[in-house]
């Protein structure tokens, strides 16, 4: 089976209710990235970081996945899949995608902020996550977020899979966050790029099949192609 790795960004929940963070009404619009997705956030005002999370958490246990996200888990009837997302929602495991790599982390993980191994999983039955909340060990608990200023430890075994690609498509990222930005470049020369956004990339390379669409639909056309094998 052709191996079909997908790169997804922010924009693959937008129709799941989910805010971007760059567009118009981006969650960067309302907070400092800084302040609430950096290290340095988090020590400087941990309650404020845990209350960003809280409510974030609680708009995902709302939200469904979108038909791009069913479109994305069908394409395991044809090709071998795996999805890297920098999206910390589980819509894609929801909608049935089997091998689905978190580069920035699980919204509904939490972990010490002392021993990284020790994670645990919320659901929409459990309070808010406050200072004072402790793991097994004592130690504080944090959202199990990768942010600005902290290593991405799955980056390795996602530069391993784009590497083994045959086709990638890339669906609602701005391409504008490292080292998550750079997956594609590490696709071997012989495999096809496709992007689905419905604002075409400042800069995309020659190789780059560009779909203009929302995820809803750009999947469904994506999908249309490579499986009647059309080659642009
Ligand atoms: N379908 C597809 N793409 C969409 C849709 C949609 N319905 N709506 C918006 N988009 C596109 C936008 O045009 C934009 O290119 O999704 C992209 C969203 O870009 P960003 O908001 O920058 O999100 P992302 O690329 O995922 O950000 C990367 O930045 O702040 C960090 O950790 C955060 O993982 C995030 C990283």
């Amino acid at each position: 089976m052709k191996r079909v790795v997908v790169l997804t960004g922010a924009g693959m929940s937008a129709e799941s209710g989910l805010k971007t963070f760059r567009d118009s009404d981006g969650l960067w619009e309302n907070y400092d990235v800084m302040e609430v997705a950096s290290i340095e956030g988090w020590h400087r005002n941990p309650s404020l970081v845990q209350q960003f999370y809280n409510d974030r958490r609680r708009q995902l246990w709302e939200a469904k996945p979108n038909q791009g996200h069913f479109d994305i888990a069908s394409l395991e009837e044809n090709f071998h899949v795996d999805v890297i997302t920098q999206n910390v929602d589980d819509l894609h495991e929801r909608a049935g995608s089997h091998h689905v790599i978190h580069l920035h982390g699980e919204l509904k993980k939490i972990r010490s902020s002392r021993f990284p191994h020790l994670v645990y999983e919320l659901g929409p039955n459990d309070p808010d996550v406050q200072m004072g909340d402790l793991c097994e060990k004592g130690t504080q608990l944090r959202p199990d977020i990768v942010w600005f200023g902290e290593a991405v430890p799955m980056m390795d075994p996602a530069i391993k899979i784009v590497s083994e690609a045959d086709i990638v498509l890339i669906v609602g990222t701005s391409l504008s966050v490292y080292p998550a930005a750079s997956l594609m470049n590490f696709a071997p020369s012989h495999a096809k790029i496709y992007l689905v956004d419905p604002k075409r990339p400042s800069s995309l390379p020659e190789r780059v099949d560009y779909i203009c669409a929302k995820a809803s639909e750009g999947v469904a056309i994506f999908r249309d192609r490579v499986k009647n094998n059309i080659v642009r």
